[in-house]
């Protein structure tokens, strides 16, 4: 891999190793959003080269997970575009079950539970001792009353990477539709939604994508996207964003009719650059390094004494290592001391690595958990 790390100033003085909490700043993000300042200072408002840059953020999502551009909706947030598609659906009738995980990021399952009100029925599927989903449990939960069935590709607490495909087909199987919330892999993890046959995804620019807070998206599967009217709605959402009806609503026939008001402007220019940044590095390569950098921590916090709390195997899990600690926000602090910034969640440290990190980094997270032996678990 290919040193990056001069794009990136957090590395002349720290150990950022992160990426699961928000993507490091790159010179070319911050030059984007230096180049909206200027737009305004310049021109005050630049509405048509803004919805084109909306555009083109669009089309790098779609590249991004195999989708078409219009099977995108460009959002302000993952939760808004969960909760606009959710609008669109209807929980009155046969199949009024939502199988979600207990691996859901709070957004996704707060949602969910929202449309009990609506009639909906909400299960979770449970997972086993080693983080991985309990396919089994999934499975009987899953049948002719169930309507969705959602999954994180790779969980926000300790980094288990799902087997979306396996999923899909017992979803697909009962006739159920499927939804990944892609956020904690997507950037760090390939993700096709043709190759996996998924209906549904969600997810944000602000982590392994280098972008910033202010961006989401919807895929949407282009057949379904007639069959479904979003009652969370918005001038942006409509067929002709110009026509500016009052006395109508009319959903765009693409996956736009998910979008609602005006965008987060300044974002979608740093969305634009991070977005580039990682096409052009590659997924699958980023896949392939961040491995063996976890490959080297894991079996350095086992050699330590430590235990994990992300599933053992490499293919198991995505670029995050959930390493176990008996105070999990007293490490962080004192891993920030030595200047490592990572975060936690759930009892422990999460080590979580992208392209712009390398060995020193694992070797000095390593040395930091050996100096503080005490707190690991
Ligand atoms: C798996 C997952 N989904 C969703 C989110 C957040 O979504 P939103 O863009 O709505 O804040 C996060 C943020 O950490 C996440 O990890």
């Amino acid at each position: 891999m290919q040193n990056y790390r001069r794009d990136f100033p957090i590395f002349t003085h720290t150990h950022y190793i992160n990426s699961c909490a928000y993507g490091a700043l790159s010179h070319q993000v911050e030059a984007s959003y230096g180049a909206y300042l200027s737009c305004r200072n310049a021109r005050g408002a630049d509405w048509m080269g803004w919805v084109e840059r909306h555009e083109r953020v669009r089309e790098r999502f779609a590249q991004l997970v195999g989708a078409k551009t219009d099977e995108m909706a460009v959002t302000t947030s993952a939760s808004a575009a969960l909760s606009s598609l959710i609008s669109s659906f209807d929980f009155s009738g046969k199949r009024n079950r939502v199988v979600t995980t207990d691996q859901a990021f709070p957004t996704e399952a707060q949602n969910w539970h929202a449309q009990t009100a609506r009639g909906g029925d909400v299960v979770h599927a449970r997972e086993q001792d080693d983080g991985q989903l309990d396919l089994e449990h999934l499975a009987e939960l899953v049948d002719e009353r169930t309507l969705l069935v959602a999954v994180p590709l790779v969980c926000y607490r300790h980094g288990a990477l799902n087997d979306i495909a396996a999923i899909c087909k017992i979803a697909h199987d009962a006739g159920a539709l499927m939804l990944v919330d892609g956020y904690q892999g997507l950037g760090a993890v390939p993700f096709d939604v043709r190759d996996l046959d998924v209906d549904f995804a969600i997810g944000g620019a602000l982590k392994y994508l280098l972008g910033s807070a202010g961006i989401g998206f919807l895929y949407v599967r282009e057949v379904l996207i007639e069959s479904l009217y979003p009652l969370q709605t918005g001038w942006f959402a409509q067929a002709d964003i110009h026509a500016m009806k009052i006395h109508a609503n009319e959903p765009a026939p693409n996956a736009r009719r998910f979008e609602q008001g005006t965008p987060s402007v300044p974002a979608l220019y740093a969305a634009e650059a991070g977005l580039d940044y990682v096409l052009n590095v590659g997924v699958a390569s980023i896949r392939a390094h961040v491995m063996a950098l976890n490959a080297a921590l894991k079996k350095g916090v086992v050699a330590l004494g430590g235990s994990l709390a992300s599933p053992v195997k490499d293919t198991h899990h995505g670029p995050m290592v959930a390493i176990r600690s008996t105070d999990d926000h007293q490490l962080v602090a004192a891993l920030e001391a030595e200047h490592i910034i990572t975060s936690c969640r759930d009892g422990n440290l999460r080590v979580s690595a992208h392209f712009y990190n390398n060995m020193d980094d694992i070797e000095v997270v390593l040395a930091a958990l050996e100096k503080n032996r005490t707190l690991l678990a």
